[in-house]
């Protein structure tokens, strides 16, 4: 709507602007009294130095269309009152012939990777590693429904100096069959043990050095070993991705590309980017600290392989974009990764994006690995399903399949708290708040869905063809919000932002509880299976923004 608007501004304006700039500029107006949409003219105004309330006079007299009702030019604004019939009925039309397709572009045949969760092989899984899951699927989701071919990797942490210090541990402390039966707490506790043992005995460092040597070198009893501890914790971490319902298309990690590390040091050598630095090789940078490429032993870094896997995605994938889901605390790391790229002459670093984020909270403090004290991320998905276990028991003791629902409302509040604020600022963790039923919650969301549903059992729902007049007073703020899911779900992809996707959620679960809590809808006339086919039109599209988010939608609660 606002597009085609925002087309006939441009034309009533004698295309002073583009469509698509005035479409930036519309505004809502504050009351509802005032319009549907509003054009502000004072920069048109300084540009032709003429009053805005003359411009908006003029381009009021120049609007018509069959989907504009009213036109006032009012204080220098174009106010405008949308013909609300033809609205509606293009909107509500299209979502009933699309169904859950509604929104979603057509295929551009262009790939984007997906660079997220990444977690440490041997290292428990922690809550940013949780934030980098939940906003990159969310992200992945939303680029395929943009359009986009989607390769989703997982940049496992399996390689480097900490494996050495693990196979030392292991060979002085190691229980093979603890460690057989509860893989990460196990590594975890010879992990921290060798660092505590390591402060008063020098030489196990120089030990773990030789060992991570020994590893690099494909000496094969240490080989046998990291692939027992990477194996071990990739089962640990199946099971949380089971519960979040999260798929890969790559587990590439660190160490697939320990084969094409070479390549990538000879070509920076090549391009006469290598400086000598007390032994070690850096890349020199602008405006940030040089890029360590490998250490005075030779050996390579985290940035090396991020190179090398940039460079080898480019080849395998040559994706429109690449973004990489870490938290904000390694933004430096990927800018140095990205201006190396530039200056190897790769017009592409352009096309690699950080998205940052910040941390998870509890009560307003870190939560995080501390000398081995971890919050487990499991034990946190267990806490929150318990809890909706609960609420359901409370609530309703008769639902069917009890026990899945109280997973998708426990794995849902834990989503949707994660994604309904702006992913740089920290989030809190409080499980009450996000299990609250009423609150701004994934089981909000999911209950109004849940609502609709039995409603349209209730009502023995028949799909018609919808008449605004048929709607009640109150179904004019629903319908222009589902006339913006469209435009949002490609906003929210560009900015690489799911919260507007929790937002636009909750704006429209608001608005068709209010419309219901107004509205009679199961009264036997003939309008009541319009009144349902428009609430059937709310439910496809809350199901479709919840499955963006990666959250699942239970028809009953
Ligand atoms: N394993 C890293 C960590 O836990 C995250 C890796 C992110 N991806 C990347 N390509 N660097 O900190």
């Amino acid at each position: 709507m606002n597009q085609s608007i925002a087309a006939l501004l441009s034309t009533a304006l004698n295309h002073e602007w583009t469509a698509s700039e005035i479409e930036k500029m519309i505004e809502k107006p504050k009351m509802a009294e005032l319009g549907d949409m509003a054009f502000p003219c004072f920069t048109l105004a300084k540009k032709l130095r003429r009053s805005p309330q003359s411009i908006a006079s003029e381009v009021a007299g120049r609007l018509s269309d069959e989907m504009i009702r009213e036109v006032h030019a009012v204080s220098g604004y174009v106010n405008i009152f949308v013909n609300q019939q033809s609205v509606t009925e293009n909107v509500l039309q299209e979502i009933l012939r699309e169904k859950e397709q509604y929104g979603s572009m057509k295929s551009v045949k262009e790939n984007v990777v997906i660079d997220y969760s990444s977690p440490n092989i041997a290292k428990p899984f922690s809550m940013g590693h949780l934030r980098s899951t939940v906003i990159g699927n969310a992200l992945a989701n939303l680029a395929e429904k943009n359009g986009y071919q989607v390769v989703r990797i997982n940049h496992l942490g399996d390689w480097g100096t900490q494996f050495g210090k693990l196979i030392v541990a292991y060979k002085l402390w190691g229980d093979k069959a603890a460690i057989e039966a509860s893989p990460i707490q196990e590594l975890l506790k010879i992990y921290v043990k060798f660092h505590a043992v390591a402060e008063t005995d020098e030489s196990l460092n120089d030990q773990a050095r030789a060992s991570f040597k020994a590893l690099e070198n494909g000496d094969e009893e240490s080989l046998a070993l990291w692939k027992w501890f990477r194996d071990a914790s990739l089962k640990e971490f199946a099971l949380i991705y089971d519960v979040l319902g999260i798929r890969f298309d790559s587990f590439a990690g660190e160490a697939f590309y320990n084969d094409k590390m070479d390549a990538v040091v000879n070509q920076l050598k090549e391009k006469k980017l290598l400086t000598q630095s007390e032994g070690a090789f850096v890349v020199e940078l602008e405006d940030m600290p040089p890029c360590l490429i490998t250490k005075t032993d030779g050996a390579t870094l985290y940035a090396t392989r991020d190179l090398a896997a940039a460079l080898y995605r480019k080849k395998q994938y040559d994706a429109k974009k690449t973004f990489y889901v870490v938290g904000n605390e390694q933004s430096l790391h990927f800018k140095q990764l990205f201006q190396v790229i530039g200056k190897m002459g790769y017009d592409w670093s352009c096309d690699l994006q950080h998205v940052a984020f910040g941390m998870m909270l509890k009560d307003g403090k870190k939560m995080s690995t501390r000398k081995g004290k971890v919050v487990l991320l499991a034990d946190v998905l267990d806490e929150a399903i318990e809890t909706a276990k609960r609420n359901i028991e409370e609530k309703n003791q008769a639902l069917k399949q009890k026990e899945l629902v109280a997973k998708q409302v426990g794995v849902g509040a834990v989503i949707f708290n994660d994604l309904k604020n702006h992913r740089m600022n920290d989030i809190d963790f409080s499980l009450e708040q996000m299990m609250n039923f009423e609150g701004e919650t994934g089981p909000y969301v999911q209950y109004t869905h849940a609502r609709i549903s039995s409603l349209l059992e209730k009502g023995q729902f028949e799909e018609r063809a919808i008449e605004f007049d048929a709607l009640g007073e109150y179904a004019w703020p629903v319908i222009q919000l589902l006339e913006q899911f469209p435009i949002t779900v490609q906003k929210s992809f560009e900015q690489a932002d799911p919260s507007q996707i929790a937002k636009f959620s909750l704006q429209l679960a608001r608005a068709f509880n209010k419309y219901y809590a107004h509205t009679k809808v199961l009264v036997d006339d003939e309008w009541k299976q319009m009144k349902l086919s428009f609430a059937s039109c709310v439910a496809i599209v809350l199901k479709d923004a919840l499955r963006l988010l990666g959250i699942s939608a239970p028809s009953q609660m």
